[in-house]
């Protein structure tokens, strides 16, 4: 699907706030989520301008690429409202662009959207290719996030990583022993994928700043030795979620330019039981030299998480940040509507709350005090992978994190309730964004890839600040 500036074609979206006047004659309050549709227009409803926030632009840009495909139409128009801010343009082709991702890789009957080019008209912004850039890196990490495990394995992701724009470094089973990253090795015994850790590289310019990003890879958490039950267990296959934003991340990078040096950690492996299986009490010694007492195999994440963020801390970036899917307690503290932020650093934490605002994929920073870190001391080992008790279970993980990353600044991103949608997500509690096709919003169903925009956007600003 294109997006780009035209003039309108046969089929107009029209977005309008309340109390605008319609284009056409028809009753139209401009509610939000609102629509009304003819032959030639589709109207969609913004609210009230008081309450209006350029999230309400994606969704009403998604709203109108259902719509033109439940009418298998091969064009529409958007109008831009006349105020629209730069980060409105971005929200729309964003909206546009989310809306109109399918995962059809494995249907033999391919229902393929009709959507050839959604025609823009209005204010022109270069922020339109901006928002176009951002919407198809995510969807290009959709799509292998949402490969399941047989097909995405540790291997084959290393393979989609070499077709990037980026130097790609492979460590595999023997470069990690010779690394002496056991915590990483430890989660990958009991599997029969052999295990990678990514190293991407992206450099434009020799003296500009460097941060690192790092992703959690668990191709399929079946919780190992301490196995999972086996209701919604499939849905562990996007525990690799981090990782593939990582990737994401370096698309959309190197095609917006951004004037950085960006390294990014990808540890990939499965976590599954055999014979040879890592067991509750082994003992590992991290890539720092902290052992670690593994209690439970199923806090797997945090393990593999020890050796990338001790190998990126090395590299001595202004800035790391991870992403990755590593508490179920994060969902019970923030539901399905934002990420958890950790951070030993104030600023980087508001730089990433802002950027949270602008992309639309919120955080909500939770603490890290030093009395979190007490609980995660183990009697046998420098630390152990779970506390004795559930509480804070989001915190005590990232204060587990902590432990790894020594001086550097650093931010973690707990995307375990955000990692897919069902159908609700962006969700505004009125039934008619629903009126063309479910699912609502512009994510549809399955994998998100929400951190992809988020960590861009920071690092784009942080770029755009020296
Ligand atoms: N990958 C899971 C976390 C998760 C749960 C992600 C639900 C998405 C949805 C992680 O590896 C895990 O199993 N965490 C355990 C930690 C526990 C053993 C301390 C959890 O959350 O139960
Ligand atoms: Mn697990
Ligand atoms: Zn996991």
């Amino acid at each position: 699907m294109k997006i780009e500036y035209s003039k309108p074609g046969k089929m107009v979206a029209v977005f309008l706030l309340e109390k605008e006047k319609p284009p056409i004659k028809c009753k139209f309050e401009g509610k939000l989520g609102e629509t009304y549709s003819t032959e030639t227009h589709l109207l969609v409803g913004l609210g009230k301008k008081k309450d209006f926030r350029n999230d309400n632009l994606r969704k009403a840009a998604g709203t109108a690429v259902r719509f033109a495909n439940g009418r298998k139409e091969k064009e529409i128009s958007i109008i831009l409202p006349k105020w629209v801010d730069d980060d409105g343009i971005r929200a729309v082709a964003e909206g546009a662009v989310l809306a109109n991702y399918q995962f059809l890789r494995y249907k033999s009957e391919k229902e393929k959207n009709s959507l050839e080019k959604v025609g823009i008209v209005g204010r022109k912004s270069k922020a339109l290719e901006t928002g176009r850039i951002y919407g198809e890196a995510q969807n290009y990490a959709r799509d292998i996030d949402e490969r399941p495990a047989n097909l995405a394995t540790p291997t084959s992701i290393a393979k989609e990583a070499k077709k990037l724009n980026a130097k790609v470094t492979v460590f595999d089973r023997n470069a990690l022993k010779k690394k002496k990253m056991e915590a990483i090795l430890g989660v990958a015994r009991g599997s029969g994928e052999p295990p990678v850790l990514l190293k991407l590289e992206y450099n434009a310019g020799k003296n500009l700043p460097l941060y690192c990003i790092v992703g959690k890879g668990i191709t399929f958490d079946s919780g190992g030795i301490s196995l999972k039950p086996p209701k919604d267990m499939h849905e562990m296959k996007y525990d690799k979620t981090g990782a593939i934003n990582v990737l994401g991340i370096f698309r959309a990078v190197s095609e917006l330019k951004l004037p950085i040096r960006l390294i990014g950690f990808a540890p990939l492996t499965e976590n599954t039981p055999d014979g040879n299986a890592q067991k509750p009490g082994d003992i590992v010694r991290s890539y720092n030299g902290k052992t670690i007492e593994v209690l439970n195999t199923d806090a797997e994440g945090r393990l593999v998480l020890a050796d990338a963020l001790a190998f990126a801390a090395e590299h001595k970036p202004r800035y790391i940040i991870d992403m990755a899917t590593l508490t179920g307690a994060i969902i019970v503290s923030l539901g399905r509507h934002a990420i958890g932020l950790f951070s030993n650093d104030d600023k980087l934490a508001k730089e990433i709350e802002t950027a949270g605002e602008q992309t639309h994929e919120r955080v909500w920073r939770l603490p890290l005090w030093p009395e979190y870190g007490e609980m995660m001391k183990s009697d046998v080992a420098d630390l152990k992978n779970i506390s004795e008790t559930p509480e804070a279970g989001s915190i005590t993980a990232a204060a587990f994190l902590k432990e790894f990353v020594g001086e550097t600044k650093w931010a973690h991103l707990d995307i375990a309730g955000v990692e897919l949608t069902k159908g609700n997500h962006g969700y505004l509690g009125t039934d008619d964004w629903t009126f063309v096709s479910e699912p609502a919003g512009y994510l549809g169903t399955g994998a998100t890839c929400t951190g992809v925009r988020l960590v861009t956007r920071t690092l784009e600003n942080l770029a755009n600040k020296r």
